[in-house]
């Protein structure tokens, strides 16, 4: 830290994200990409042509994205709101919608950025336990006077709440804000996107960056009553009003108008997390029931921080947390088929 740094922000800890080397010679199974390339049309739609209008500066309200998405859950365009990554929409969420008498409820074990952001916009957090079997108690979740968060299915334990439980939270904060975290959403949770004309105090927020293999296009989006967009959008347009770069816009598009190729890599994921996850509790490890594209698992015989070394000397990467709860766990990222046959391989080899 320099010394002209912010006394404001010295207690600040960034978020750690996993590991990316640059010379691809791993198998990477640590930052929940997707195993398959982005949408045909993606690649058609960013051609030279596109490339030399760099020039010009994205559409601010990138009109024509917000109304591919709007089209696809069937909501209108000012229900939708765009960013770079679900990460920065979260971020103006919390811009928005906390403060220090607004603070934000969210689970002990959860998305790390969640307390780091807290920490940056001086938002207190009410950090609610999970139970032991890693499951949400929406019953903490009542009458908080907090903005919520609920990853659904949460990280890093895929474990996803029911509808019914996100619309009891929704009833008992009607004057709060409830964001729900979908990243994971598209492998097997139930969306709350079918709420948002019931509940006003709503906020889904979804990136392309897992079920759309967009994660280097930096693309996510929120949707919720026009009222909490037109927020958003104010926090947006005080930061940063060309947030979404022309290339992603098209590449944005041209992901969402392709449900049947979101719909293969979807469910091709999902059957190979199950499949794993069937062959690895044959091996004796300890898993949750995860609806997301990574498996929680924890080796009744090596613990996590040995056992993410030792798959890392043969080439595998997954991620270990060293901290409470989770440091005999791994999460590990449903990759191809070969990806996880390797995986399971190494597995076997190290005695796992
Ligand atoms: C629960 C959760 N929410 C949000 C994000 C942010 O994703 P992105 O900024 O790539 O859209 C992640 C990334 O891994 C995540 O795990």
């Amino acid at each position: 830290m320099s010394r002209f740094f912010t006394k404001s922000l010295a207690a600040l800890q960034p978020y750690v994200p996993g590991e990316q080397p640059q010379d691809m010679q791993y198998i990477k199974l640590n930052t929940n990409e997707s195993p398959f390339p982005p949408a045909p049309g993606v690649m058609k739609v960013i051609g030279k042509a596109e490339v030399a209008k760099l020039y010009l500066y994205s559409d601010p309200d990138c009109k024509a994205l917000i109304a591919a998405i709007a089209k696809r859950f069937g909501l209108r365009p000012e229900q939708v709101t765009v960013g770079n990554g679900s990460d920065e929409v979260l971020w103006f969420a919390l811009r928005a919608f906390c403060d220090e008498e607004t603070p934000l409820a969210y689970s002990d074990i959860t998305y790390g950025c969640y307390k780091t952001w807290c920490s940056m916009l001086n938002v207190p957090s009410n950090v609610l336990p999970l139970r032991e079997d890693f499951s949400v108690d929406t019953g903490l979740y009542r009458g908080l006077k907090c903005t919520v968060m609920i990853a659904n299915p949460n990280a890093p334990t895929g474990i996803c709440l029911p509808l019914s439980e996100i619309e009891a939270v929704l009833r008992a904060n009607p004057d709060n804000v409830v964001i729900v975290d979908e990243a994971y959403v598209d492998f097997g949770g139930e969306s709350a996107a079918s709420l948002i004309g019931k509940y006003d105090n709503l906020l889904v927020v979804q990136t392309c960056s897992k079920s759309r293999s967009l994660a280097g296009a930096r693309l996510g989006f929120a949707m919720g009553n026009p009222d909490l967009i037109a927020d958003l959008n104010r926090i947006k347009f005080s930061f940063n009003p060309y947030n979404v770069n022309r290339l992603t816009c098209l590449a944005g598009i041209a992901a969402m108008e392709d449900e049947e190729y979101f719909q293969k890599c979807t469910s091709a994921v999902a059957e190979t997390r199950d499949r794993t996850a069937a062959e690895l509790e044959k091996m004796g490890f300890d898993l949750t029931d995860s609806k997301a594209n990574f498996l929680f698992a924890k080796s009744s015989r090596i613990p996590g921080g040995e056992l993410y070394r030792k798959l890392k000397e043969k080439g595998i990467l997954v991620r270990h947390f060293d901290k409470p709860r989770l440091e005999n766990r791994l999460r590990i990222t449903v990759g191809s088929d070969q990806q996880m046959n390797a995986l399971l391989t190494a597995l076997r080899e190290l005695g796992a």
